[in-house]
């Protein structure tokens, strides 16, 4: 009997990497977890870009990408700009947010405190009721401001996981380069996993 089901909030901005967004999702929704699923307006039109699919229908890519979706998985999907949505209030209990991958833009509008969408109002409840916020940020070079907001959000308790992918278990494939980033996502949030093996096993 499934008591208490997680309950995980998955953002997908406008950066470069939404495969990171996708494979999150996929692992997630292959186990008995609620999902609620935000993707900005950028967010949509990269993904569309970078995938060549339709953002409209989320669970499409993810057939495409072979999931094998879990009996009590649920995925909900919410406007950028719904405000009403649960997400947006702090009574909302919920295990953890991951924005993959995170715009410079997010990010900086999450450190000034500006709450101005779903996105940007969930990640701020996350810091004011101190639940997990994991913030996987793409852009290359830094600048100074960048940094800054990154030393900013963690000061309040997020995680900054960047979009930098490990070599070391030679991945093979583009997926399993993803993947090493995804299952640090899955140890942050307290999801056990297999997605790669760990160092030294
Ligand atoms: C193809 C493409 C790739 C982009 N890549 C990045 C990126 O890697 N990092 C970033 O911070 N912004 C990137 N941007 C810019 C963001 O999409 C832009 O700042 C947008 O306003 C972010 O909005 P959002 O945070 O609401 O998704 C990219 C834009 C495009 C069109």
């Amino acid at each position: 009997m499934n008591l208490v089901k997680k309950k995980i909030i998955v953002a997908v901005c406008g950066a470069s990497g939404t495969i990171y967004g996708i494979r999150l999702l996929k692992a997630l929704l292959e186990r008995p977890i609620d999902v609620k699923l935000i993707i900005s307006s950028s967010g949509e039109e990269v993904l569309r870009h970078e995938t060549d699919c339709n953002t409209q229908d989320v669970l499409e890519i993810l057939k495409k990408d072979g999931i094998r979706m879990h009996p009590d998985a649920l995925l909900e999907q919410y406007e950028q700009d719904n405000l009403f949505a649960s997400p947006a209030s702090g009574s909302f209990r919920h295990s953890g947010m991951v924005i993959a991958p995170c715009s410079m833009k997010t990010l900086g509008t999450i450190a000034a405190g500006i709450a101005g969408n779903l996105i940007h109002r969930s990640a701020d409840v996350c810091l004011k009721e101190k639940r997990p916020l994991i913030l996987v940020p793409r852009e290359a070079p830094l600048s100074l401001i960048h940094l800054k907001n990154m030393l900013t959000v963690t000061e309040a308790g997020a995680i900054i996981l960047p979009a930098s992918p490990s070599f070391y278990l030679q991945p093979k494939t583009i997926h399993e380069l993803v993947d090493t980033i995804v299952a640090r996502i899955l140890d942050h949030i307290g999801i056990e996993h297999q997605i790669v093996r760990q160092w030294g096993e």
